[in-house]
């Protein structure tokens, strides 16, 4: 019988695609059901309980289709729902926050990280929190970015009104002289080189996405019963709660395919 257990992951719209295209390259063999929830983004602005309320109605979605283990790709749900959500399902949840907080310690050599992410996600203190909690001397610096967001779904990666509103958000995180910088929001990958060349060629960045699926790698190493009867072929899911022509049309532009996509009826 052919296995029908997937690896779902979800985002509060089309963000986590950077997740799947490093799921692609890191584990290309495992089929993906995604869903993201584009009729009621963005969540970087929203309250934690609604956050919340819609990462469980997420989560419900891929169990229903076959979902075996879920990740969390979203920074903003990782942050805010990810504890409630262990609570309530069993299966192996990833979030993204841990494995991004556990490169940057490994990697910080002055101790001063810097983070940028959505006005929630910097709100929820969580990043300093871990972070605080493995290394108390480390220092942390954070810094919402919440236009970067809009920007890079119109595709304005190197237009000059970006790069200057890349540069005043890193301008306080420069100043404060740090050398390794978290990229907390699931856009922010598609702008690495404009951030690393605001910041600065010596400081060390941190993509949070690249960072779960290599700890998600670890652990179907690790746990072979469950990684055996995971799907493995290329007829990936991806599910939009409002699949407009728009996102087709970025899906394609960042994944570098075409890839069909559903409505969700979640
Ligand atoms: N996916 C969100 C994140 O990673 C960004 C977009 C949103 O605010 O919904 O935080």
């Amino acid at each position: 019988m052919k296995n029908k257990n997937k690896i779902g992951i979800f985002d509060s719209g089309i963000g986590g695609l950077t997740v799947v295209k490093k799921m692609f390259e890191i584990l290309p063999e495992y089929q993906i059901l995604y869903f993201g929830d584009t009729a009621r983004m963005p969540y970087g602005e929203r309250s934690s309980e609604i956050i919340k309320k819609y990462s469980i109605e997420a989560s419900e979605f891929l169990i229903k289709k076959g979902a075996k283990i879920i990740v969390i790709a979203c920074n903003t749900a990782s942050a805010t729902a990810s504890q409630e959500l262990k609570k309530k399902f069993s299966l192996p949840i990833f979030e993204v926050i841990t494995p991004a907080v556990e490169k940057a310690i490994q990697i910080t050599k002055n101790k001063r990280i810097g983070i940028i992410g959505t006005r929630a996600t910097v709100n929820s203190g969580i990043y300093e929190k871990l972070i605080k909690e493995k290394k108390p001397e480390i220092k942390v610096f954070s810094q919402p970015a919440p236009l970067l967001v809009p920007l890079i779904e119109e595709g304005w990666l190197k237009k000059g009104e970006t790069k200057r509103i890349i540069k005043s958000y890193l301008y306080p995180l420069k100043m404060a002289q740090i050398d390794t910088l978290i990229m907390a929001c699931t856009h922010y990958p598609l702008l690495r080189e404009q951030i690393q060349l605001k910041i600065g060629r010596k400081i060390k960045l941190v993509d949070p996405g690249e960072e779960v699926v290599l700890k998600l790698k670890e652990f179907l190493e690790k746990n072979k019963a469950i990684e055996k009867e995971l799907a493995k072929n290329k007829n990936h899911q991806f599910y939009l709660s409002d699949p407009t022509p728009k996102f087709q049309e970025i899906a394609r532009r960042w994944l570098g395919q075409r890839i069909e996509i559903k409505l969700a009826d979640i």
